[in-house]
């Protein structure tokens, strides 16, 4: 309507509540975000007071196509499975437990609170598989000590018929392990020796028959305060007692990880549950191409990994980082991309806590359908791909107050998840000519706009309706035209010209063969062998 108007956005309205680009594939979705992120960088850039320097913007693409990085090769950093200065790395450190019990695909009862509970120890500064004996003694002490203060709490020991029994058997398995470990210790070391006393005593009494409540309780407490004394004599400390979360990303290694994990099994009489488990993560160890991505080879500081994928101070390292996920396994893809959204996420909510303000960020998941997938609630068999939507979905709930913005850019807005959607405030839409697609949008948009929408179907490509928060009349706009290098990677095929062979199309199937089985394999041969 108003002819050839220039359209400007505001950038805090446009980015600030989470922008939805929707649009059949081939509308121009990818390239109109390429044009924001540039547009808005280069406007940045003649705004602010000292136009060399580049602005002080973030900008996190993710990438599943890989895109981008022709567009922003220079401008900013690409990250890539195997890439020899900018390798993709995702330590598996990093990983919370929710996203690991959605890799090993973890059953909620038997194998979870293993899998916690040996995370729990990996996050535990002091941890290594230590032969250290003490070290060990003070951790096996404890456990038990938690234990027991655990069945004092609930009452009794005995409570109820097999209880007692349990109990007893308990007792038997810690004297067994508290004796084992004091033959370890130096012969002259009398510190469990008090323990031992009361735990034997304990199992002699009561083999056999079941002491009064009264004498119980007394007796089992006393039990407690041996274990207590004997924890504090190898050093342990309140602290170590409050249960640490398993969520801190503090580095452990995959190797010490199994390991523990294995041993934690063995110990509690759990092996037959957690062996698809172990087998699991021993194949992701082992596989190379994973391995790069997550492996205890990537020698890499929390401090280092946030620098280089949200920037550094001022983003004096570019504004734009572009994770290109085109070769990450699938196995991973989604708890990578999980672990990548979160870290972005958490970090930003640290930053607003120590700085009391936040820290602009734009996060860009492309191909937003396979990432941000509706999915069934349901508590018990959470999917990779479900653990990655609902950490979308806490970004779009929570984001805007850290300064994190969502732009989700998508063919299928059907498959979307409801919360994430109904959290964008602006929307930019390219051609939709899908029912379904179609009947989405029009319940976005109130009753007496709807006229606007029948262009959907027949608008073309790089045109777009923007609607919403950062533009509260909608309106029609064409985006700015991109050159050639200012445009991500998916030009549509020329199929007519490579039929009439105007255009050239050589091919080697070989080198292809090659070059794929290649990075399936060992990359002993190195990438320095002229392929891309
Ligand atoms: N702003 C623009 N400037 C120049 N060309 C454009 C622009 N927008 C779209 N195009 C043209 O449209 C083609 C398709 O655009 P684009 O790759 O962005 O589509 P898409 O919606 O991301 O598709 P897909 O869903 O398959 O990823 C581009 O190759 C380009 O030729
Ligand atoms: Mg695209």
């Amino acid at each position: 309507m108003a002819a050839n108007a220039d359209v400007c956005v505001d950038p805090d309205r446009l980015f600030g509540r989470h922008l939805a680009v929707l649009g059949n594939t081939g509308s121009g979705k990818s390239c109109s975000v390429a044009g924001l992120i540039q547009w808005s960088i280069a406007a940045a850039k003649e705004a602010s007071s000292d136009s060399e320097i580049a602005p002080n913007a973030r900008f996190i693409v993710l990438d599943p196509n890989g895109e981008y990085s022709k567009v922003f090769q220079e401008s900013g950093r690409v990250f890539k499975v195997g890439d020899t200065t900018n390798p993709l790395q995702v330590p598996l450190w990093f990983w919370n437990s929710a996203e690991w019990c959605s890799f090993t695909q973890a059953s909620a009862r038997a194998q979870v609170p293993l899998l916690k509970r040996a995370l729990r120890s990996m996050r535990n500064e002091e941890f290594e598989l230590t032969e250290e004996v003490s070290i060990r003694v003070k951790r096996f002490l404890s456990s038990i000590l938690i234990s027991v203060k655990h069945e004092l709490s609930l009452g009794s020991p005995w409570g109820s018929f097999p209880r007692p029994k349990n109990f007893y058997e308990k007792v038997c398995k810690w004297l067994d392990s508290v004796e084992s470990l004091k033959a370890m210790l130096e012969a002259n070391d009398d510190r469990l020796d008090a323990l031992t006393n009361s735990l034997s005593t304990y199992r002699d009494n009561r083999s056999g028959q079941y002491p009064t409540y009264e004498s119980d309780i007394n007796e089992v407490s006393g039990i407690a305060n041996q274990i207590s004394s004997a924890f504090v004599s190898f050093g342990g400390t309140e602290q170590d007692l409050l249960p640490k979360s398993e969520d801190i990303p503090t580095r452990f290694t995959g190797e010490v990880f199994v390991n523990y994990l294995e041993a934690l099994a063995q110990e509690t009489g759990n092996e037959q549950y957690v062996e698809f488990l172990l087998a699991r993560i021993r194949t992701m160890l082992a596989d190379t191409r994973m391995k790069d991505i997550i492996g205890d080879d990537v020698d890499v500081s929390l401090g280092d990994w946030l620098g280089n994928y949200i920037g550094e101070d001022g983003a004096t390292n570019g504004c734009v980082t572009i994770i290109d996920l085109s070769l990450v396994p699938a196995d991973i893809i989604h708890v990578v991309t999980a672990v990548i959204a979160r870290m972005t996420f958490e970090a930003l909510q640290r930053y607003r806590k120590l700085n009391e303000k936040s820290l602009p960020t734009v996060l860009v998941m492309e191909e937003a359908h396979t990432f941000v997938k509706r999915h069934k609630e349901d508590a018990e068999n959470q999917s990779a791909s479900s653990v990655c939507c609902q950490m979308f979905e806490k970004i779009s709930r929570e984001g805007r107050k850290f300064g994190l913005g969502l732009v989700l850019s998508s063919q299928r807005p059907s498959e979307l998840s409801p919360t994430v959607l109904s959290q964008c405030n602006s929307f930019l839409l390219h051609r939709v000519s899908n029912d379904r697609d179609q009947e989405l949008i029009h319940r976005l948009v109130p009753d007496n706009l709807r006229g606007l929408l029948r262009e959907l179907p027949s608008l073309p490509s790089q045109q777009a309706i923007l609607l919403g928060w950062a533009s509260e009349l909608p309106i029609m706009v064409r985006m700015n035209d991109l050159a050639d290098h200012e445009r991500p990677q998916s030009d549509d095929p020329d199929f007519w010209d490579v039929w009439s062979r105007t255009k050239d199309r050589a091919l080697d199937w070989p080198k292809i063969a090659e070059d794929w089985q290649q990075i399936a394999q060992d990359d002993d041969q190195g990438a320095d062998d002229g392929q891309e």
